[in-house]
Protein backbone atom coordinates (compact mmCIF):
# COMPACT_ATOMS: atom_id res chain seq x y z
CA UNK A 1 0.00 0.00 0.00
CA UNK A 2 1.46 3.45 -0.69
CA UNK A 3 1.99 5.48 1.80
CA UNK A 4 -0.54 8.11 2.88
CA UNK A 5 -0.16 11.61 4.15
CA UNK A 6 -2.05 12.83 7.16
CA UNK A 7 -2.54 16.53 8.85
CA UNK A 8 -3.82 16.51 12.50
CA UNK A 9 -6.15 19.05 14.08
CA UNK A 10 -5.96 19.39 18.08
CA UNK A 11 -2.69 17.94 18.06
CA UNK A 12 -2.16 19.25 21.98
CA UNK A 13 -4.83 17.52 23.55
CA UNK A 14 -5.55 14.00 25.23
CA UNK A 15 -6.81 11.84 22.44
CA UNK A 16 -3.94 13.20 19.53
CA UNK A 17 -1.15 10.86 20.30
CA UNK A 18 -3.45 7.97 19.55
CA UNK A 19 -4.05 9.45 16.40
CA UNK A 20 0.00 10.13 16.19
CA UNK A 21 0.47 6.72 16.88
CA UNK A 22 -2.26 5.23 14.65
CA UNK A 23 -1.01 7.00 11.42
CA UNK A 24 2.48 5.79 12.49
CA UNK A 25 1.34 2.04 12.92
CA UNK A 26 -0.44 1.59 9.91
CA UNK A 27 2.56 2.95 8.10
CA UNK A 28 1.79 6.21 7.24
CA UNK A 29 2.98 9.83 7.84
CA UNK A 30 2.26 13.13 9.55
CA UNK A 31 3.34 15.99 7.24
CA UNK A 32 1.49 18.90 8.96
CA UNK A 33 -0.72 19.63 12.62
CA UNK A 34 -2.49 22.48 13.92
CA UNK A 35 -3.28 23.44 17.55
CA UNK A 36 -3.64 27.17 19.59
CA UNK A 37 -1.90 25.36 22.51
CA UNK A 38 2.27 24.95 21.49
CA UNK A 39 2.83 21.96 24.27
CA UNK A 40 3.04 19.43 21.52
CA UNK A 41 6.59 18.08 22.03
CA UNK A 42 4.53 14.42 22.10
CA UNK A 43 4.90 15.34 18.01
CA UNK A 44 8.57 14.24 18.29
CA UNK A 45 7.52 10.36 19.66
CA UNK A 46 6.10 10.11 16.29
CA UNK A 47 6.72 12.47 13.67
CA UNK A 48 10.04 14.67 14.19
CA UNK A 49 9.79 16.53 10.68
CA UNK A 50 6.11 17.03 10.38
CA UNK A 51 5.34 21.18 10.20
CA UNK A 52 3.20 22.24 13.39
CA UNK A 53 1.16 25.79 13.55
CA UNK A 54 -0.38 27.54 16.19
CA UNK A 55 -2.33 29.49 14.17
CA UNK A 56 -5.37 28.33 11.78
CA UNK A 57 -4.82 30.87 8.82
CA UNK A 58 -0.89 29.05 8.58
CA UNK A 59 -2.34 26.10 8.81
CA UNK A 60 -4.88 26.75 5.95
CA UNK A 61 -2.14 28.25 3.71
CA UNK A 62 0.40 25.53 4.02
CA UNK A 63 -2.37 22.56 3.41
CA UNK A 64 -3.74 24.33 0.46
CA UNK A 65 0.11 24.95 -0.88
CA UNK A 66 0.79 21.37 -0.35
CA UNK A 67 -2.07 20.39 -2.60
CA UNK A 68 -1.21 23.02 -5.76
CA UNK A 69 2.11 21.69 -5.46
CA UNK A 70 0.83 17.99 -6.16
CA UNK A 71 1.50 16.94 -2.75
CA UNK A 72 -2.58 17.26 -1.42
CA UNK A 73 -3.19 16.07 2.61
CA UNK A 74 -4.78 12.27 2.17
CA UNK A 75 -6.42 12.85 5.20
CA UNK A 76 -6.97 15.36 8.29
CA UNK A 77 -7.59 13.97 11.37
CA UNK A 78 -9.41 15.72 13.50
CA UNK A 79 -9.52 16.03 17.35
CA UNK A 80 -10.54 19.34 18.50
CA UNK A 81 -13.25 19.99 20.75
CA UNK A 82 -16.69 18.82 19.59
CA UNK A 83 -18.17 21.77 18.81
CA UNK A 84 -15.43 22.82 16.23
CA UNK A 85 -15.36 19.42 14.37
CA UNK A 86 -18.50 19.96 11.56
CA UNK A 87 -16.15 23.14 10.55
CA UNK A 88 -13.11 21.17 10.62
CA UNK A 89 -14.33 18.35 8.55
CA UNK A 90 -15.29 21.03 5.93
CA UNK A 91 -11.74 22.42 5.90
CA UNK A 92 -10.52 18.97 5.49
CA UNK A 93 -12.73 18.22 2.53
CA UNK A 94 -12.74 21.52 0.97
CA UNK A 95 -9.08 20.88 0.79
CA UNK A 96 -9.46 17.62 -1.13
CA UNK A 97 -8.71 15.53 2.02
CA UNK A 98 -10.92 12.58 3.48
CA UNK A 99 -11.72 13.40 7.71
CA UNK A 100 -10.83 10.88 10.29
CA UNK A 101 -12.88 12.75 12.61
CA UNK A 102 -12.84 12.00 16.75
CA UNK A 103 -16.60 11.31 18.53
CA UNK A 104 -19.19 12.70 19.06
CA UNK A 105 -19.16 13.74 14.70
CA UNK A 106 -20.95 16.69 15.17
CA UNK A 107 -23.49 17.26 18.32
CA UNK A 108 -26.67 18.31 16.30
CA UNK A 109 -28.37 15.99 13.67
CA UNK A 110 -28.60 18.46 10.76
CA UNK A 111 -25.33 19.00 10.51
CA UNK A 112 -25.09 15.62 9.27
CA UNK A 113 -27.08 16.51 6.21
CA UNK A 114 -24.26 19.31 5.60
CA UNK A 115 -22.06 16.85 5.89
CA UNK A 116 -23.51 14.59 3.17
CA UNK A 117 -23.54 17.95 1.15
CA UNK A 118 -20.29 18.37 0.83
CA UNK A 119 -19.34 14.77 0.88
CA UNK A 120 -20.92 14.76 -2.46
CA UNK A 121 -19.83 17.85 -4.05
CA UNK A 122 -16.23 17.30 -2.96
CA UNK A 123 -16.22 13.27 -3.62
CA UNK A 124 -13.82 13.07 0.07
CA UNK A 125 -15.21 10.96 2.63
CA UNK A 126 -15.57 11.54 6.36
CA UNK A 127 -14.98 8.77 8.92
CA UNK A 128 -15.83 8.75 12.52
CA UNK A 129 -14.30 6.90 14.93
CA UNK A 130 -16.45 4.69 16.59
CA UNK A 131 -14.07 2.18 18.49
CA UNK A 132 -16.07 0.48 20.99
CA UNK A 133 -17.64 -1.14 17.88
CA UNK A 134 -14.29 -3.09 17.00
CA UNK A 135 -13.82 -4.09 20.64
CA UNK A 136 -13.83 -7.94 20.91
CA UNK A 137 -16.69 -7.77 24.04
CA UNK A 138 -18.91 -5.83 22.43
CA UNK A 139 -18.58 -7.72 19.24
CA UNK A 140 -19.39 -10.79 20.88
CA UNK A 141 -22.49 -9.01 22.75
CA UNK A 142 -23.99 -8.30 19.30
CA UNK A 143 -23.61 -11.77 17.94
CA UNK A 144 -25.41 -12.74 21.28
CA UNK A 145 -28.09 -10.25 21.13
CA UNK A 146 -28.39 -11.18 16.94
CA UNK A 147 -29.01 -14.91 18.15
CA UNK A 148 -31.34 -14.42 20.45
CA UNK A 149 -33.47 -11.29 18.11
CA UNK A 150 -37.00 -12.63 19.32
CA UNK A 151 -37.10 -10.92 22.67
CA UNK A 152 -36.38 -7.70 24.23
CA UNK A 153 -33.30 -7.83 26.53
CA UNK A 154 -32.63 -5.78 29.81
CA UNK A 155 -29.79 -4.14 29.51
CA UNK A 156 -28.43 -1.87 32.78
CA UNK A 157 -25.53 0.35 32.06
CA UNK A 158 -23.02 1.92 34.34
CA UNK A 159 -20.23 4.82 33.64
CA UNK A 160 -18.46 6.21 36.41
CA UNK A 161 -15.23 8.13 35.01
CA UNK A 162 -13.98 10.78 37.78
CA UNK A 163 -12.58 13.72 36.53
CA UNK A 164 -10.98 16.87 38.57
CA UNK A 165 -11.90 20.27 38.74
CA UNK A 166 -10.55 20.89 35.31
CA UNK A 167 -12.95 19.12 33.33
CA UNK A 168 -16.36 21.57 33.81
CA UNK A 169 -14.05 24.87 33.64
CA UNK A 170 -12.35 23.66 30.64
CA UNK A 171 -14.86 23.35 27.05
CA UNK A 172 -16.02 19.65 27.98
CA UNK A 173 -17.99 20.92 30.59
CA UNK A 174 -19.51 23.51 28.40
CA UNK A 175 -23.28 22.23 26.95
CA UNK A 176 -22.87 24.69 23.93
CA UNK A 177 -18.88 22.72 22.68
CA UNK A 178 -18.98 19.52 24.00
CA UNK A 179 -23.00 18.75 24.30
CA UNK A 180 -22.49 17.99 28.18
CA UNK A 181 -22.11 14.53 29.71
CA UNK A 182 -24.36 12.25 27.57
CA UNK A 183 -23.23 13.88 24.60
CA UNK A 184 -19.32 13.65 25.64
CA UNK A 185 -19.19 10.75 27.52
CA UNK A 186 -22.29 9.08 26.68
CA UNK A 187 -21.84 9.00 22.66
CA UNK A 188 -19.84 6.12 22.70
CA UNK A 189 -21.82 3.88 24.73
CA UNK A 190 -25.69 4.93 22.58
CA UNK A 191 -23.75 4.17 19.63
CA UNK A 192 -22.71 0.77 21.14
CA UNK A 193 -25.74 0.18 21.99
CA UNK A 194 -28.15 0.81 19.14
CA UNK A 195 -25.26 -1.15 17.05
CA UNK A 196 -26.08 -4.17 19.43
CA UNK A 197 -29.64 -3.64 19.99
CA UNK A 198 -30.96 -1.55 17.00
CA UNK A 199 -32.83 1.88 16.95
CA UNK A 200 -33.97 4.03 19.61
CA UNK A 201 -37.93 4.03 19.96
CA UNK A 202 -38.38 5.86 22.85
CA UNK A 203 -36.01 7.83 25.69
CA UNK A 204 -37.02 9.62 28.59
CA UNK A 205 -34.34 11.14 31.11
CA UNK A 206 -34.14 11.41 34.49
CA UNK A 207 -31.35 13.31 35.73
CA UNK A 208 -29.56 15.95 33.96
CA UNK A 209 -26.71 18.03 35.81
CA UNK A 210 -22.75 18.86 34.58
CA UNK A 211 -21.46 16.11 36.56
CA UNK A 212 -24.08 13.35 35.74
CA UNK A 213 -27.26 12.03 33.53
CA UNK A 214 -29.30 9.46 33.56
CA UNK A 215 -32.02 8.30 31.89
CA UNK A 216 -33.92 5.09 29.85
CA UNK A 217 -33.67 3.95 26.08
CA UNK A 218 -36.27 1.71 24.55
CA UNK A 219 -34.26 0.08 21.68
CA UNK A 220 -35.41 -2.06 18.76
CA UNK A 221 -33.79 -5.14 21.15
CA UNK A 222 -33.47 -3.94 24.70
CA UNK A 223 -34.54 -2.25 27.24
CA UNK A 224 -31.76 0.34 28.91
CA UNK A 225 -31.21 1.96 31.88
CA UNK A 226 -28.20 4.11 31.75
CA UNK A 227 -26.33 6.18 33.97
CA UNK A 228 -22.94 7.97 33.27
CA UNK A 229 -21.25 10.68 36.01
CA UNK A 230 -17.73 12.53 35.90
CA UNK A 231 -18.24 12.59 39.64
CA UNK A 232 -15.82 10.49 42.38
CA UNK A 233 -18.50 10.54 44.86
CA UNK A 234 -20.98 8.48 42.66
CA UNK A 235 -18.10 5.52 42.76
CA UNK A 236 -19.01 2.63 44.46
CA UNK A 237 -17.28 2.15 47.61
CA UNK A 238 -14.91 -1.06 46.79
CA UNK A 239 -13.31 1.00 43.93
CA UNK A 240 -13.04 4.35 46.14
CA UNK A 241 -11.34 2.19 48.69
CA UNK A 242 -8.60 0.94 46.25
CA UNK A 243 -8.09 4.86 44.76
CA UNK A 244 -9.64 3.96 41.14
CA UNK A 245 -11.74 6.66 39.33
CA UNK A 246 -13.21 4.67 37.20
CA UNK A 247 -16.11 2.45 37.28
CA UNK A 248 -17.67 0.59 34.42
CA UNK A 249 -20.24 -2.07 34.28
CA UNK A 250 -22.95 -3.14 31.76
CA UNK A 251 -25.19 -6.02 32.57
CA UNK A 252 -27.56 -7.84 29.89
CA UNK A 253 -30.43 -9.93 31.43
CA UNK A 254 -28.57 -9.59 34.77
CA UNK A 255 -25.02 -11.10 33.29
CA UNK A 256 -22.28 -8.91 33.59
CA UNK A 257 -20.82 -7.94 30.28
CA UNK A 258 -16.45 -8.68 30.86
CA UNK A 259 -15.35 -5.16 29.58
CA UNK A 260 -12.44 -3.85 31.56
CA UNK A 261 -9.67 -4.76 29.16
CA UNK A 262 -9.34 -4.58 25.47
CA UNK A 263 -9.21 -0.96 24.94
CA UNK A 264 -5.82 -0.95 23.52
CA UNK A 265 -5.12 -0.07 20.18
CA UNK A 266 -8.45 0.67 19.38
CA UNK A 267 -7.61 3.92 17.66
CA UNK A 268 -4.68 1.72 15.37
CA UNK A 269 -7.59 -0.74 14.37
CA UNK A 270 -10.10 2.21 13.47
CA UNK A 271 -7.39 3.67 11.44
CA UNK A 272 -6.52 0.54 9.72
CA UNK A 273 -10.33 -0.34 8.77
CA UNK A 274 -10.71 2.74 7.00
CA UNK A 275 -7.50 2.61 4.97
CA UNK A 276 -9.24 -0.74 3.82
CA UNK A 277 -12.31 1.30 2.83
CA UNK A 278 -14.08 -0.84 5.72
CA UNK A 279 -14.36 2.97 8.00
CA UNK A 280 -17.50 4.16 9.63
CA UNK A 281 -19.11 7.01 7.63
CA UNK A 282 -21.67 9.67 7.91
CA UNK A 283 -24.39 7.48 7.98
CA UNK A 284 -22.97 5.01 10.85
CA UNK A 285 -23.02 8.33 13.37
CA UNK A 286 -26.63 8.84 12.79
CA UNK A 287 -28.27 7.33 15.31
CA UNK A 288 -25.68 8.34 18.54
CA UNK A 289 -25.94 12.03 17.38
CA UNK A 290 -29.79 11.87 17.23
CA UNK A 291 -29.99 10.06 20.34
CA UNK A 292 -27.29 12.36 22.15
CA UNK A 293 -29.11 15.43 20.70
CA UNK A 294 -32.55 13.89 21.71
CA UNK A 295 -31.75 13.33 25.47
CA UNK A 296 -29.54 16.64 25.48
CA UNK A 297 -33.24 18.32 24.93
CA UNK A 298 -35.29 16.38 26.78
CA UNK A 299 -36.26 18.06 30.54
CA UNK A 300 -35.51 15.44 33.04
CA UNK A 301 -38.19 13.94 34.78
CA UNK A 302 -37.18 12.97 38.57
CA UNK A 303 -37.64 9.61 39.93
CA UNK A 304 -39.96 8.57 37.41
CA UNK A 305 -40.51 5.58 35.59
CA UNK A 306 -38.09 2.78 35.22
CA UNK A 307 -34.94 5.17 36.25
CA UNK A 308 -31.37 3.78 37.07
CA UNK A 309 -30.97 2.49 40.46
CA UNK A 310 -28.43 4.84 41.39
CA UNK A 311 -30.38 7.76 40.93
CA UNK A 312 -32.03 6.95 43.80
CA UNK A 313 -28.73 8.06 45.55
CA UNK A 314 -27.82 11.23 43.82
CA UNK A 315 -28.44 14.25 45.55
N1 LIG B 1 -12.42 8.15 21.01
C1 LIG B 1 -12.12 8.37 22.26
O1 LIG B 1 -11.97 7.46 23.06
C2 LIG B 1 -11.94 9.78 22.74
C3 LIG B 1 -11.33 10.02 23.97
C4 LIG B 1 -11.16 11.35 24.36
C5 LIG B 1 -11.60 12.37 23.56
N2 LIG B 1 -12.21 12.10 22.37
C6 LIG B 1 -12.68 13.20 21.49
O2 LIG B 1 -11.51 13.78 20.92
C7 LIG B 1 -11.67 15.19 20.81
C8 LIG B 1 -10.58 15.87 21.63
O3 LIG B 1 -10.73 15.51 22.97
P1 LIG B 1 -9.52 15.62 24.01
O4 LIG B 1 -9.92 14.84 25.20
O5 LIG B 1 -8.23 15.32 23.33
O6 LIG B 1 -9.63 17.17 24.35
P2 LIG B 1 -8.46 18.18 24.71
O7 LIG B 1 -9.10 19.38 25.24
O8 LIG B 1 -7.42 17.48 25.52
O9 LIG B 1 -7.83 18.48 23.28
C9 LIG B 1 -8.44 19.31 22.34
C10 LIG B 1 -7.33 20.07 21.64
O10 LIG B 1 -7.93 20.88 20.62
C11 LIG B 1 -7.26 22.12 20.63
N3 LIG B 1 -8.08 23.15 20.01
C12 LIG B 1 -8.97 23.99 20.58
N4 LIG B 1 -9.46 24.84 19.66
C13 LIG B 1 -8.87 24.50 18.48
C14 LIG B 1 -8.95 25.01 17.18
N5 LIG B 1 -9.77 26.06 16.87
N6 LIG B 1 -8.20 24.46 16.21
C15 LIG B 1 -7.37 23.42 16.50
N7 LIG B 1 -7.25 22.88 17.72
C16 LIG B 1 -8.00 23.42 18.70
C17 LIG B 1 -6.98 22.39 22.10
O11 LIG B 1 -5.95 23.35 22.27
C18 LIG B 1 -6.59 21.01 22.59
O12 LIG B 1 -5.19 20.80 22.49
C19 LIG B 1 -13.07 15.49 21.31
O13 LIG B 1 -13.95 15.51 20.22
C20 LIG B 1 -13.41 14.32 22.21
O14 LIG B 1 -14.79 14.08 22.29
C21 LIG B 1 -12.38 10.83 21.95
Amino acid sequence: MDIKTFALIGAAGFVAPRHMRAIKDTGNRLVAALDPNDSVGVIDSYFPTADFFTEFERFDRHIDKLRRRGNAVDYVSICSPNYLHDAHMRFALRNGANAICEKPLVLNPWNIDGLHEIEAETGARIYNILQLRLHPSIVALREAAQAVADRLHDVEITYITSRGNWYQRSWKGQVEKSGGIATNIGVHFFDMLTWVFGPVRYSSVHLNRPDCAAGHLELAGAHVRWFLSVNADHLPVKQRVQDRRTYRAITVDGAAVEFSTGFTDLHTQSYQQILEGRGFGIDDARQAVETVYHIRNTAPQGLQGDYHPLCAQIR
